[in-house]
């Protein structure tokens, strides 16, 4: 039977892959490294450091492939649907590349950014494939550690407070409100910086943000949103500008008026 390793690789530092993430890429014959294009060049090249420090030479063997393009114009009502076709038009490209490159007893791997289970399709799509029927094989997933864990530890600072719930969501879904109820949002995939929509409403909320995190272009900010969200806003631009891309993360934190709940904990 053929298996495949989902391994977490963390959110941008190769010291963060964990000692499991390691046995599994040591177990690995075949890596299967998809392509996004020009701007994630980067984020391939990274990969690809991080096999090379970890694996002897010449142990195993890379296959790369196109990522399909996603309909990224589509909006409200035709968001899920464009999602749905463009997670078929993966689970092809997977179903050819396990079926192609994996023998019938061989190992293979996708590294994943990140945690698996976080804004991610890898899972969706291999169960896809193993629906379709015509490659059978067997996963396991490996944890790793998220930009969430990696933005909370740089600002040394938790994601809930005592006895608190905690929301993690996109930049779409914060466009629609604030949750009820929930005082600490996790904001990721954030192309349109929607912060900025509660920084003049009067409400105390702090913001902790990071971008690049965990690699040499890191960068932090925190403060109060009202006078800190000018300033994010400057330097993503910017940064966006210089790199080609970004990758940004952050907490909203809302300030209780009862302020016996502060406090991370
Ligand atoms: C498709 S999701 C993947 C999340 C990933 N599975 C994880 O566990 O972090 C991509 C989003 O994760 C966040 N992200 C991933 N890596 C990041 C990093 N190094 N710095 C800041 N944000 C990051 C950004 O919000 C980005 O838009």
């Amino acid at each position: 039977m053929r298996k495949i390793h989902v391994i977490g690789i963390g959110a941008g530092d190769p010291d963060q892959l964990t000692l499991q993430a390691v046995k599994a890429l040591r177990d690995t014959e075949v890596f299967f490294i998809l392509d996004k294009g020009e701007v994630k060049a980067d984020l391939v090249r990274l990969r690809r450091d991080i096999l090379g420090t970890h694996l002897p030479q010449g142990t195993y063997r890379t296959v790369e492939a196109r990522d399909p393009e996603r309909d990224r114009t589509a909006e409200g009502a035709g968001y899920s649907p464009a999602v749905g076709d463009w997670r078929s038009a993966r689970a092809g490209v997977f179903e050819r590349l396990i079926a192609g490159e994996l023998g019938e007893d061989g190992t293979g791997a996708f590294l994943v950014w990140g945690d698996p289970s976080l804004y991610d399709s890898t899972l969706g799509v291999l169960e896809e494939v193993l629906e379709r029927g015509a490659v059978a094989f067997e996963y396991d997933v490996v944890p790793g550690i998220s930009s969430v864990s990696s933005l909370a530890a740089r600002h040394r600072t938790g994601l809930n407070r005592v006895a608190r719930p905690v929301q993690i969501t996109t930049g779409r879904r914060l466009a629609e409100g604030l949750p009820e109820g929930v005082d600490d949002v996790v904001v990721m995939l954030d192309a349109h910086q929607t912060f900025q929509r509660y920084a003049d409403t009067g409400e105390d909320i702090d913001i902790y943000w990071g971008a690049y995190l965990g690699t040499p272009d890191e960068i932090l900010v925190s403060g109060p949103l009202a006078e800190t969200a000018p300033h994010i806003i400057e330097v993503r631009a910017q940064a966006r500008e210089h790199k080609g891309w970004i990758m940004d993360t952050y907490l909203l934190r809302r300030r209780p008026r009862d302020e016996g709940a502060s406090g991370p904990g």
